[in-house]
């Protein structure tokens, strides 16, 4: 059974130990190893992460299976006052994806942004991450735009930008 947990700053080690294994699998064949090595330690250092959680208003959950933490979301309500919440990130284990983990915590945060009265809720994905892009589609988002963004250092993310709208009848 996969029970889905909110996190703390206590579970960052929990956090950093999935996104070790989880990022370099998802972008091997999508971006250089430097900019692997970057993005996570930009997005995956102690200090990022708490600041994330502390003055960002990322809310990450973890999904546990058995004494395993094998995966993890993050998303913000309200993104930029925008009324949509933005899912920043997801990783499941390599080794339990393609078993309904990715759907469970999907669904966890469509829900909490419906009783939350949010009008849609929306992510950026990498233009080539394929199994991505299919997952979402099948989970009823659509691509609403494109988006290139520069990380610094020379990188840049070469984005869409997928959506879906949140009915509240
Ligand atoms: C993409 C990811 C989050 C999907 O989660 P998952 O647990 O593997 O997916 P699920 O088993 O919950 O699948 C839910 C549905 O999507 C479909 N799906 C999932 N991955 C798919 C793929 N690669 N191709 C086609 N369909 C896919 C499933 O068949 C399932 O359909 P169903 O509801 O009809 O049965 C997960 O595989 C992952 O962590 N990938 C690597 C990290 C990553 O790319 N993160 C996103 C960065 S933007």
């Amino acid at each position: 059974m996969i029970e889905i947990i909110p996190a703390t700053i206590d579970n960052i080690p929990d956090i950093q130990k999935i996104s070790a294994v989880a990022w370099p699998q998802t972008f091997k064949d999508i971006l250089s190893e430097k900019q692997i090595a970057y993005m996570m330690n930009w997005m995956y250092s102690n200090e990022s992460l708490r600041e994330q959680m502390e003055k960002n208003n990322h809310r990450y959950v973890l999904a546990k299976h058995g004494e395993e933490f094998v995966a993890f979301l993050s998303y913000e309500p309200n993104c930029e006052n925008t009324g949509k919440t933005k899912i920043h990130k997801i990783y499941i284990l390599p080794s339990h994806q393609r078993k309904g983990i990715g759907k469970l915590l999907f669904n966890f945060v469509l829900t909490k942004a419906r009783e939350t009265g949010e009008k849609a809720v929306y992510l950026n994905v990498n233009k080539n991450n394929r199994n991505a892009i299919n997952f979402y589609q099948r989970m009823g988002f659509y691509i609403a735009k494109e988006e290139v963004i520069d990380i610094g250092n020379g990188f840049v993310m070469d984005d869409y930008v997928f959506e879906k709208p949140l009915d509240h009848e």
